[in-house]
């Protein structure tokens, strides 16, 4: 619908009545989103660049006033763009409660936004057994389960929703690997822990879990969907 709108080239058609129209999109709490919703992730993404923007243009060769005089609307768009937003991703990462306890908070939500992802949810929580069961539904017949479950539920953790081109995999990458000693140095648990059973941080593992673990730990109206000033220097 955005192809549509801005290939097109139709004036009528314009991001803001495309975001109106996703007004009405629901976030469901099982975890499927809705293409409304989907819409809504993708068209917020173009309100970046209204108005003022000089990734919208007419012809370079011709001033405003001569636009102005000519009756030409600016409705060209950088085709690169849209397929780049295509790609963006949400991803769920949280603080487990050796990180809370241990001071870490404010540095690993620092190297999410060093790197120039979006944070769009935030949160601290005491999670409950049966949303902890939930959220590592995958893993409940590993003989770590029950240990698992003691560990996450056994302090505050803070819930983070990060979106970004990329966020998933680049997350887990910034992460390291589940064991810490195994991580590489430069990585959050590589630096920071040194147990598999402490590692300090959780990230979805795909792009669908991260969409079902922001959905799962989140509700619609705690998520913030806005436009960071630095997102014009952060893509071309
Ligand atoms: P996470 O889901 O927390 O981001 O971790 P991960 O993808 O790197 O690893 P995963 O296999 O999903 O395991 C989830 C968490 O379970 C604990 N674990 N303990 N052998 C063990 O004792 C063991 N294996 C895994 C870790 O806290 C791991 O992060
Ligand atoms: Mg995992």
């Amino acid at each position: 619908m955005e192809a549509l709108a801005v290939f097109g080239g139709n004036p009528r058609v314009s991001t803001s009545s495309l975001q109106s129209a996703s007004a009405t999109s629901k976030r469901s709490w099982s975890g499927s989103l809705s293409y409304t919703h989907n819409l809504t992730l993708r068209t917020r993404h173009l309100s970046a660049f209204h108005g003022s923007s000089s990734l919208f243009s007419c012809s370079p060769t011709l001033s405003h006033a001569k636009r102005r005089a000519r009756k030409i609307r600016p409705n060209i768009f950088l085709p690169h763009l849209i397929a780049s937003m295509e790609d963006v991703e949400e991803t769920y990462i949280m603080v487990k409660p050796d990180g809370v306890q241990r001071g870490l908070v404010g540095e690993i939500i620092s190297r999410f936004e060093k790197k120039g992802f979006k944070l769009t949810g935030l949160k601290l929580f005491q999670c409950p057994k049966e949303l902890a069961e939930e959220h590592y539904k995958d893993l409940q017949a590993k003989p770590f389960f029950p240990k698992l479950i003691q560990y996450i539920t056994s302090g505050p953790v803070v819930c983070m929703a990060w979106e970004g081109v990329g966020v998933v995999a680049s997350a887990r990458k910034l992460i390291g690997a589940t064991n810490p000693l195994q991580a590489e140095p430069g990585t959050i648990r590589g630096d920071l822990a040194v147990q598999t059973g402490r590692n300090v941080v959780h990230g979805s593992d795909s792009p669908e879990n991260g969409k079902r673990e922001v959905a799962l730990w989140f509700k619609e109206g705690d998520l913030c969907h806005w436009t960071p000033v630095q997102q014009p220097w952060l893509r071309e």
